[in-house]
Parts: C-alpha cells; structure tokens; sequence
C-alpha cells in the first residue's frame, strides 16, 4: 500500500473537562467573586470560576481539576495533570484549550518519516464543540481521517484529502482542498483519533512540500496560508473550544437531589445545552455573576452599561431590571427607541390650559345654575301667578263653602299641560278674540274643554274671582258646567265641560242640520233657554245677567239639550239694585236698543236678547243680514215690522212653517214681539216668557198678564234647579260684580266645545 502508516501517539490521554461558569467573564466585574471563598481565582491571564478550581475545595469534581504552572510566565493553567493548555474558561459552558496537531513529515535524504498522529479523549460530560471546531488537513499529498466515538458509545468515521501539484495552485485563506480541506463534525464527539497519511511520501511535491498536518481548530481563529506547508512544523498547539456541562443526567433529574443541584444561586435557572449531556446553570435576565455560587447571580445595573439600557436621559436600576426616566420638564417613557424623552409644556402653558379648564367648568357651573335658577323663577311664577290670579282668595271661598268644593277644583298648571298634550295645535277646538279652547283629557277620563283666555286686569282680579265662583256655583242642566281653573299661568286657565254638539247658530244656519231642527225641538230649546235665563235671574241672593244671549252661546249636546255657555260678560246684580250702570256690552244684533242708549243694564236685555234668539229659531233667519235691504238688516226690525203688517207666515222657515201649529206659531211669535218691546219696562220678565212657552207647547194658552199665574209657576221653576245655586253669605254680595266705568272685564267662555 503506497501510504505510511501512522502510529498513534497519545499525547493527550484523558482530557477531563468539567465544568462550569457562565458566559462572558469578561463582562463580570472583577471584584465579582467568581470562584469559592479563599479559593484562587485566576492563573495567570485565566479568570477560574467555579466549578473550576486548582485546589480539591475548590473545583465541584476532579474534572474541573485546573493546574496552575507558575514556573512558566506568565504561569500556564492546564487541564487536570495533562499537557493540554486551558486558555479560557466561560460559565456559558465553553472552554478553550491549545490542542497539538498532528504532522508527518518525510525525509528525502533518509526516506525516514518523522510523525505524530494525537488524539482526544474527552470525559463523558465534555464533546467537542461541532459549530465552532473545524477538522482541518493541510498538504499536497496528504489525507487524513477521524475516527472518533459520540456518545453513547456510537463509532465514527470522516476525513479530507489535500492534494496540489505546485505551490502557486495554492490560495491564501482558501481551505477548499488544494493544499488544504476541512471537514464539519458532528454533535457529541467526545472522543477522537486522529490518522494522517499520503500516498507517495511527498515524493512527487518533494521541491515544496514534504509535510502534511491534520487538526481539530477553532474556525474562526485559524486562516489557511500557503506557508502553512512549512511553518506549521513548528508550531505544536493550535486553539480549540470544547463544550462543558455539569453531570450526565437532565434538570429535571438533577433538581431532585438539592445537595448535588449544581445552580446553587438564587435567581438562576438550569437549561439542556445544544450539544452533550447534563446541564448547564445561568443568571436570570437582568442578573448577572456566578450560577453555581450561592448568591453568585447578582443585579445588574444596566443603568452602568450603555449597551444594557436604551434610556434617552435617565436610568433607573431596579434589582432585576431597570427603567427609564425623565428628567424634570420632560415627561413621556424616556427610551430612545421608543417615545423617548419629551419637553413638557411650560408653566405657562400648564397655566393656560388650567385655567381654560377652569373657565369651561365655571360655565358648566353657569350653566346648571342659570337651569336651576330659571326652574326655580318657574315655580316662583306659579306661585306669584296663583296668588296674582285670586288663588289665595279662591281657596279661602272655596275652603269656606265646603259644599261647592267638590265642583270647583283648581288645576295645577301640570295638570292641564299633561291634559292637553303640553297645549298641543292639535287639541284647539276654538280660537277667536276671546282667546284659544283647547280639548283636554284629564286622568279620571273627563274630557273637557280648556279655555286660555285674554290677559286679565289685574285688578279686576277680585271680581273674577267671584265671576268664577258664581259660575262654579251655577249647577243647571241647560249651562255649560264650569268645573274649575288654573291660576298658576299668567292667564288663568279655565276648565269646562266639554260640549261635543256645537250651537244652536250652528244648528239653525247650517242648512243640513236645519233639517234635523223640527220645530218642537226649537220649541224645546227656546223653553231651555228661557228658563237657564229664568234661573240666572231669579237667583236667590244675587240675580245674574247673561249680557250675551245669543244663538252662538247657546250650545247643544248629544240630545240636542240645549247648554247655555259664555257667562264672561255676565253681571251680578245685587238685589237691592234693579239696573247698573255698565259698558255695553254684548252682540250686534242681540243687542237690546235700550241699554245701547242709556248703559243701564237690566234682566230686561237678556229678555231682549233671548227675543231676538227666539225670532231666529223661528225663521231661520241671520241675525245681521247686509243682504236685506236697510231697514230690515237687522233681524228684530225685520220680525217687528213683518209681524205689524200681519205677514208673519211670510218669513218663517220652512221646516217651522210645515210642521208649526199656525195658532201656535203665532202665539210663539207674539212672545218674540213682547220680547222685542222697545222699551225694557214693557217687556215680560223671562220667567214669564219660560212659562208662556211652556204653556204653548203643551198647548195651553196664557194670556200675558194673569201674574198670580206667574208665580205659581216661578215657584215650581226655583224648586230643585236652583237648590245649592248662589248663596253669598258674606258682605261681599253687595259690590260683588259692580261694574265701574272700567269694568268690562271678561270671563270669556264661547263655549265648552
Ligand atoms: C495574558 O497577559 C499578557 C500580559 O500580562 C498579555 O500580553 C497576553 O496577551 C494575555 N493573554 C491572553 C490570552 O489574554
Ligand atoms: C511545570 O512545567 C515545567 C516545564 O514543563 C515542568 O517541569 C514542571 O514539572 C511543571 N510543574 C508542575 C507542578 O506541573
Ligand atoms: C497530578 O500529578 C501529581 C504528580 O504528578 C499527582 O500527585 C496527582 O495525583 C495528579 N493529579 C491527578 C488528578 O491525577
Ligand atoms: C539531504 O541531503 C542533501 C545533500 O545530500 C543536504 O543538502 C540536505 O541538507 C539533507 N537534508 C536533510 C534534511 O538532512
Ligand atoms: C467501535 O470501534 C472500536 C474500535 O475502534 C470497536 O472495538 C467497537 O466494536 C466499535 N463499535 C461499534 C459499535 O462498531
Ligand atoms: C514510503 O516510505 C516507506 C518507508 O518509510 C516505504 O515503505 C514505502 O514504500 C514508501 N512509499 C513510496 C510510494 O515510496
Ligand atoms: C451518569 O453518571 C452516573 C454516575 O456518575 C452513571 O452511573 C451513569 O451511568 C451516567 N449516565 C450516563 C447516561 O452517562
Ligand atoms: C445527592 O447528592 C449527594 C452529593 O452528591 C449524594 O451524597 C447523595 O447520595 C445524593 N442523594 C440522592 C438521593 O441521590
Ligand atoms: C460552541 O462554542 C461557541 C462559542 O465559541 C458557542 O457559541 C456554541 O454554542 C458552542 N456550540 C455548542 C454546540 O455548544
């Protein structure tokens, strides 16, 4: 076989690698104590940490057995008693060692060979490091091969060929076979021989090369060079890293014995390295020393090292971690990769700004007030409005005549609101210069009709008042009923029994209805009419005067019963005085003649005015017509002088004249005419007028003046209708409903549509 073979030398016998310490001593401050107490930690330029030590109290186990040769300088640590230089040892499980290579030489002159050919015996726990070690040959007629063994007692087997014909072929740092080839590793090689050989000994590159070199080297720390053919020769060691661990067993297996647990530091955790057996021990982020030394893991203070922290101005060191600040007049998280440190506003602005938020709170402030305030002022002028109104004096009356409390009630504002939807457009039923009639709801299911009136005089106050009292007072079947008011509003709201029929005008102008209106029925209304006028004049203490009879205020229910509405002109006449002197007032029309000259108001207008109604039931006729010719515009005028020329019939409505008894109708008419008298003495009193009519529908016959007749019937007319009326007990009476000059002060009720 054409190649030497080569005897192996066991230079390095056992190389017994345990051990420990943690990564970059170097970072390690140097009065950080690395080994066991009075243990020598250093030889040399080498940092020993523990588990490594020169003396048996030192190192955990034999295996990390350092010795410490200080005949040489500086002194040289090597690997238990073995040649194997140590040159550095990290606590990150990494131990660099000088290892010999191997060479076989020739020589021409003698044909002898001059070779070594080592190996690497590694303790269980240590393999060579596979990423950083190389196996590396070098020559130009050269091979060599590895055989090794992995762990768990596997055989391996690899090598290279350099191979080159002259030295030019040879490139500097290029190890890709010519002169020079490395090989990878694998993982858990722990034990190795190394085999160098060439084919021709040399003989064929014998001019430049008569050497070949086989070695396991630190990639990084060795480049290929030519010259390498030569001067290798002399150099004996090259660099090489093994890997280090503690123990052959997992963490797992090694955290159940506490005394043979090699992290002994708090603030360390054991981790399973990449390549070998057992385990190694590290600091927890943000601690840094020894993890095999009980309380080797110290703080670090990253806040020392730019590299550790990114703070932009300030770092504060917290056991563990750290975190960055800002100085003052900066505010934001202060790292430079993030917000960083950022220039808080001046005082100024600060100020600024508070006193902006102060200003937008101050108006909220306002704001509620100005809302609770004004809430208030409401509630306020409700009250000022209730007494304003005659509240006080209303509930005094009222509290003082227990009897009619139950038919007057004074309504809240809150009420009404609620009642007419908040006084929704929907709800009116009526506008007119009076004011506006709302239809309302109340909660007992009433309906009624609400009527906001016209400013009121304030100082009439006490006059309407009374007017409302009397009006509450009133409790016939043919008026309107009054059912109470509200005085909290300016204007006092009145409230009323809602009518759902519309008037008597209606009834009789509305040529459809007009159909409907048979002459009994007017008859009957007429009689209704009368006797409500009848009534009011009667009235036990203080007789009251309508002032606005009309067809318009006399309105009709579902049965067609007639309801007299409107009392806001009415008058109360104290007993004691037959006439008044007043303002005219009342309709165009209706207006009795008499009062228009002398302002003295007495029943007798009223008996006018019902006159004047009662022509219009009969012929159906308007009351002002411009249609007529002047003189007969007015409705009484043109009855008057119709009825002088015997041509009754000729006017009359239709329905009235086809249905009417003419006997009768005449009979009817001459009570209209008495009404019409011009002169208010000579007309009858309602009371009569009620009875004649009365009489003339059951048939009867009543000649105008037998008064013994008269009384009769009053009697029965005052009996049950005017039971609980009017009945001022108090020296009010006398001035209640006086009418002064100015007193035209109005209780405007059209109607309770
Ligand atoms: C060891 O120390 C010497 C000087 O004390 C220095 O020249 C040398 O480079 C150091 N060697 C290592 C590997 O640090
Ligand atoms: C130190 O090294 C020298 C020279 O190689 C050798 O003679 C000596 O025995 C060594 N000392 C120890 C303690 O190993
Ligand atoms: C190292 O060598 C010395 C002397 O040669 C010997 O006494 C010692 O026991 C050896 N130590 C080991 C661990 O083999
Ligand atoms: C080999 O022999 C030659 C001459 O014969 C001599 O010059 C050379 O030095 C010798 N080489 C060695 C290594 O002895
Ligand atoms: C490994 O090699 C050795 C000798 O080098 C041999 O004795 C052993 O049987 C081999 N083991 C295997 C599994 O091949
Ligand atoms: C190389 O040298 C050895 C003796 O040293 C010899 O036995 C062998 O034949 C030589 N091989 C060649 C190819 O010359
Ligand atoms: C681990 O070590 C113990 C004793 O040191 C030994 O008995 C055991 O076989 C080892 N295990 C392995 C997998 O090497
Ligand atoms: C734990 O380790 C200690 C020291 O290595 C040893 O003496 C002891 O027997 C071990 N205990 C167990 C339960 O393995
Ligand atoms: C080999 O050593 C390097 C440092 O030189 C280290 O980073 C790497 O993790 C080691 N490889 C293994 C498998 O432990």
């Amino acid at each position: 076989m054409g190649f030497l073979q080569i005897q192996f030398i066991n230079l390095l016998a056992i190389l017994v690698i345990i051990a420990s310490s943690k990564s970059s001593l170097s970072a390690t401050p140097p009065n950080f104590p690395i080994a066991k107490p009075n243990c020598n930690d250093r030889c040399g330029n080498l940092s020993i940490p523990y588990p490594f030590g020169t003396t048996p109290d030192c190192y955990q186990s034999d295996s990390f057995f350092i010795t410490c040769n200080d005949t040489f300088n500086p002194p040289q640590a090597f690997w238990d008693n073995s040649s194997i230089e140590v040159t550095d040892i990290s606590l990150d499980g990494q131990v660099k060692v000088l290892q010999f290579i191997g060479q076989d030489c020739y020589n021409q002159n003698t044909t002898s060979a001059s070779y070594n050919d080592p190996s690497i015996h590694l303790a269980t726990y240590f393999t060579v490091n596979n990423t950083a070690n190389k196996f590396t040959v070098i020559g130009c007629d050269t091979y060599g091969y590895i055989s090794g063994q992995l762990l768990h007692d596997r055989n391996y087997t690899t090598g290279c060929t350099a191979m080159c014909n002259a030295k030019d072929d040879l490139i500097e740092g290029s190890c890709t076979g010519l002169g020079c080839c490395q090989t990878p590793i694998p993982k858990q090689v722990w034990s190795v021989e190394l085999s160098l050989y060439s084919y021709e000994n040399y003989s064929n590159v014998w001019s430049f090369d008569n050497c070949g070199y086989a070695f396991f080297v630190e990639e990084s720390a060795f480049t290929f060079s030519p010259e390498n053919l030569n001067n290798l020769r002399n150099v004996k060691k090259l660099p090489m890293v093994v890997d280090w661990a503690i123990g052959n067993g997992t963490c797992e297996e090694a955290q159940l014995n506490e005394s043979s647990y090699a992290c002994k530091s708090v603030n360390s955790r054991c981790y399973k390295p990449d390549n070998g057996y057992g385990y190694r021990c590290s600091c927890l982020e943000g601690y840094q020393g020894n993890p095999y030394l009980n309380d080797g893991c110290q703080d670090v203070n990253e806040c020392e090292d730019p590299k550790l922290n990114n703070c932009e101005k300030r770092c504060v060191n917290t056991i563990g971690d750290f975190h960055c600040a800002c100085p003052k007049g900066y505010h934001g998280d202060g790292r430079k990769d993030k917000q960083g440190c950022i220039r808080s506003e001046s005082l100024a602005f600060k100020l600024a700004a508070g006193i902006s938020l102060g200003i937008i709170l101050l108006l909220l402030i306002a704001c509620w007030l100005h809302l609770e305030l004004k809430r208030r002022r409401q509630m306020k002028m409700r009250q000022v409005f209730f007494c304003q109104n005659g509240g006080m004096l209303l509930q005094e009356k009222i509290s003082r005549r227990e009897r009619s409390s139950d038919t007057t009630a004074i309504f809240s504002e809150f009420e009404l609101q609620k009642a007419t939807n908040n006084f929704d457009n929907n709800m009116i039923i009526g506008k007119g210069g009076f004011g506006i009639v709302y239809k309302g709801f109340l909660p007992d299911n009433r309906i009624v009709a609400i009527k906001k009136s016209k400013e009121v005089d304030l100082n009439q106050i006490e006059q309407f008042i009374n007017e409302v009292i009397i009006l509450s007072q009133i409790n016939h079947r043919n008026v309107v009923r009054f059912l109470g008011c509200c005085l909290e509003t300016q204007v006092p709201l009145l409230v009323y029994e809602f009518i759902n029929n519309g008037t008597l005008f209606e009834h009789i102008h509305n040529k459809a209805k007009a159909r409907f209106l048979s002459w009994e029925l007017r008859l009957k209304i007429a009689i209704e009419t009368a006797n409500v006028l009848a009534y009011l004049h009667s009235a036990a203490s203080t007789p009251i005067i309508h002032r606005d009879v009309k067809s318009a205020n006399v309105l009709l229910d579902h049965t067609l019963t007639a309801k007299v509405s409107d009392f806001g002109a009415s008058r109360l006449v104290p007993l004691d005085q037959t006439q008044l002197s007043t303002l005219v007032h009342g309709t165009l029309g209706y207006l009795d003649p008499e009062y228009m000259l002398t302002n003295q108001l007495t029943e007798k207008s009223d008996v006018y005015s019902f006159g004047v109604v009662l022509v219009e039931l009969l012929t159906g006729k308007e009351v002002l017509s411009f249609n007529r010719p002047e003189r007969d515009r007015s409705l009484a005028n043109l009855f008057l002088s119709v009825m002088k020329e015997d041509r009754l019939f000729e006017i009359l409505e239709e329905n009235v004249m086809r249905e009417g008894n003419k006997k009768q109708l005449m009979k009817v008419a001459m009570v209209a005419k008495s009404c019409l008298h011009v002169k208010g003495d000579e007309r009858p009193c309602m009371k009569e007028v009620a009875m004649e009519l009365e009489g003339l529908m059951l048939g009867e016959k009543h000649p105008w003046g037998q008064t013994g007749h008269n009384e009769e019937v009053n009697g029965l007319l005052l009996e049950g209708e005017f039971s609980g009326a009017i009945n001022f007990g108090d020296d009010n009476s006398t001035s209640i409903g006086f009418d002064s000059v100015k007193d035209h002060f109005m209780l405007p009720i059209r109607g309770g549509r």
